[in-house]
């Protein structure tokens, strides 16, 4: 039997204040699915190829098979399921289903939170700036055009406003385990 130490860390996930306890060595995938039962955010490659676990850490998009969970204490985390808001889709998930943007479970939604950090930072982006964005998540069962469809229809509707924010948080944090 191993002894490991755990570690203690205070993400703010999807706008709600958390409190955990990790092996240094957890992915912040793991954790998100494990422990926080937020499997939206799915694993494909595992080793930063494909784009599937794209989750949002202060503002910027990270594969979360990459990093460790540890490095997300105090930090924001923004997951696929902190793009709604009180039921309704963000324009961004309205978007890719309206013009059929969305494959399947697996990959959307890295393509989600990919084109999310891009309209963030370019509200306006040309489609080839949308394309660059969404380069590094991998289908192989489109053609993408739906995708860079649907981005740029996010795009026109202002699809640039943010999700969860810690300003939102309302949940108390959870009980380290
Ligand atoms: S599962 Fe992380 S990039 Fe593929
Ligand atoms: S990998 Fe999701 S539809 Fe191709």
């Amino acid at each position: 039997m191993s002894d490991i130490d755990f570690v203690t860390i205070r993400p703010i996930v999807n706008g709600v204040a958390r409190k955990v306890a990790v092996e240094p060595r957890q992915t912040l995938a793991d954790l998100l699915r494990e422990e926080l039962g937020l499997t939206g955010t799915n694993l494909g490659c595992e080793h930063g190829s494909c784009g599937a676990c794209t989750v949002i850490v202060d503002g910027k998009s990270v594969r979360s098979c990459l990093m460790f969970a540890v490095q997300t204490d105090g930090c924001t985390v923004t997951t696929v399921e902190g793009l709604a808001s009180n039921g309704d889709m963000h324009p961004l998930q309205q978007a890719f289903w309206e013009q059929q943007g969305l494959q399947c479970g697996f990959c959307t939604p890295g393509f989600l939170m990919s084109a999310y950090e891009l309209l963030q930072n370019n509200p306006n982006p040309s489609d080839d700036e949308i394309r660059h964005a969404l380069s590094g998540n991998i289908c192989r069962c489109t053609g993408y055009q739906h995708i860079i469809d649907a981005v740029r229809q996010a795009a026109q509707a202002g699809a640039a406003p943010a999700a969860a924010t810690p300003d939102m948080v309302a949940a108390p944090a959870a009980a380290a385990s």
